[in-house]
């Protein structure tokens, strides 16, 4: 097996570049067992990125993340989000320590503004800079931004400090290619692929099984290894499924072709002009 290969920060740390989604998890009790085994499995295969929220199962999922990396927290790059109600000055504060109550540590290595709401983004800056100065955070970051939104917060006195984007990209969705990840390529800024096997249902499209049925790999493996190709991104896939977590796994083992890459181009075709930003 291949290592998983690591996207650098603009601060220098480094990161897989596949890692575990957490969205639907900690929504019943009993499932969390299974739920935190399956994100274990994950780190046991170096897939040492977990990516979370306060919204998901309303704390439980940072709950179901607590179980899987209790005790071994320092292998842990540990993202969650906040609400953007909650990303006001002294809001985002006590946000933040509520989430590392439930994820039962003493600090996050990502926090992500959610998504754009009506705080100011100064004042959600200054909040994470706090958290940061406080050593509650390592870095601090966005979800959801368009190229206008990181224009704006690139403009703001500490917004340059913004470690990534949080967007929705996968085969079937494209559009960020026009204009944000040109724009973030050009700061050096790497992008966090969310819903990356587009919530199951990307895995269905017929010309996908095609491709993946010529070269021996399953539609998800696929879908991954076209966004892991693209060194500068970080990809979560959500598996609460141990087996689908070992299968996502082996996609960093897997070279697409030529061939295969102007199929997938065929069949799923990059933006011809500019989209508002797609997000779920
Ligand atoms: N910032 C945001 O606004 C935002 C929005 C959406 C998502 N996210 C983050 O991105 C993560 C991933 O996105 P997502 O959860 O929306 O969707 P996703 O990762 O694209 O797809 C998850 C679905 O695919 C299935 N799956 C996983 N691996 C598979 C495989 N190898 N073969 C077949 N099926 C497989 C999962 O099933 P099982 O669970 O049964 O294994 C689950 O039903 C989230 O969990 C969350 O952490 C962020």
């Amino acid at each position: 097996m291949l290592p998983i290969p690591q996207v650098v920060l603009p601060d220098g740390a480094a990161v897989p570049a596949l890692g575990l989604g957490t969205w639907m998890m900690g929504e019943q009790r009993r499932r969390a067992g299974d739920e935190a085994a399956a994100l274990a499995h994950g780190l046991d295969r170096g897939m040492t990125l977990i990516d979370t929220a306060e919204m998901y199962g309303d704390g439980g999922a940072e709950e179901v993340v607590a179980r899987a990396i209790a005790g071994r927290r320092d292998e842990v790059f540990l993202v969650s989000k906040v609400y953007p109600h909650n990303a006001g000055r002294g809001s985002a504060i006590a946000a933040c320590e509520r989430s590392l109550q439930r994820l039962r540590t003493d600090r996050l290595d990502l926090y992500l503004l959610h998504w754009r709401g009506s705080v100011p983004l100064a004042e959600t800056v200054a909040a994470f800079e706090a958290l940061r100065r406080d050593g509650k955070i390592a870095r601090w970051g966005v979800s959801n931004f368009d190229a206008g939104d990181l224009a704006e917060l690139w403009a703001l006195p500490e917004g340059r400090h913004c470690a990534t984007n949080q967007v929705l990209y996968h085969l079937g969705e494209r559009g960020i290619e026009w204009a944000l990840l040109p724009w973030m390529r050009a700061r050096r800024m790497p992008l966090m692929a969310y819903s990356p096997l587009g919530q199951g249902a990307l895995l269905r499209r017929k010309e996908l099984a095609t491709v993946a049925s010529r070269i021996g790999a399953t539609p998800a493996q696929v879908a991954l290894a076209w966004l892991l190709r693209q060194r500068d991104l970080m990809v979560i896939p959500k598996a609460a499924d141990p087996a689908h977590v070992a299968a996502n796994r082996a996609a960093c083992d897997l070279a697409l072709d030529a061939a295969a890459l102007a199929a997938l181009d065929d069949a799923f075709p990059p933006p011809s002009g500019a989209s508002a930003l797609a997000m779920l």
